[in-house]
């Protein structure tokens, strides 16, 4: 059912050190974006293109950021969630909930204008996992 891993999110910090590590390092400038915030997220992210998919650098914004617990149980930061594209959310839905899978809240639209939903990391091995409808 999940197709296309869409992005991988790393939760950090700083932001800015974690882009220039990418825009100097690993990466190149052309392939990191600039900070953009998500006040209705809770973060601030930084776009990094790797050809295949994509990196977003998340970095709380706001007191009620849903990542603010994750780095107080891991200050270097981390892997936050891999997100997979799925054509149809609400028919993916309901196969993972007969699969036993528990689903995060209800879906909303993420970070590109999408309807995305949270799955529970307990239920996927370990790994909070997103699933992003590929059109609207
Ligand atoms: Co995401």
């Amino acid at each position: 059912m999940i197709g296309r891993l869409n992005h991988v999110a790393i939760a950090t910090r700083d932001l800015a050190a974690a882009a220039e590590r990418y825009r100097a390092g690993l990466a190149g400038p052309a392939q990191v974006s600039d900070p953009v915030p998500l006040p209705e997220h809770g973060v601030t992210t930084v776009f990094v293109d790797t050809g295949n998919t994509k990196l977003e650098l998340l970095e709380p914004l706001g007191d009620q950021s849903p990542i603010a617990r994750f780095l107080e149980k891991n200050p270097d930061g981390g892997l936050h969630h891999l997100c997979f594209e799925v054509p149809d959310l609400t028919a993916a839905i309901a196969t993972v909930k007969a699969a036993g899978i528990r689903v995060l809240g209800e879906p909303r639209i993420g970070a590109h204008g999408l309807p995305v939903v949270f799955l529970h990391p307990k239920d996927c091995g370990g790994v909070l996992m997103e699933l992003e409808q590929t059109a609207a």
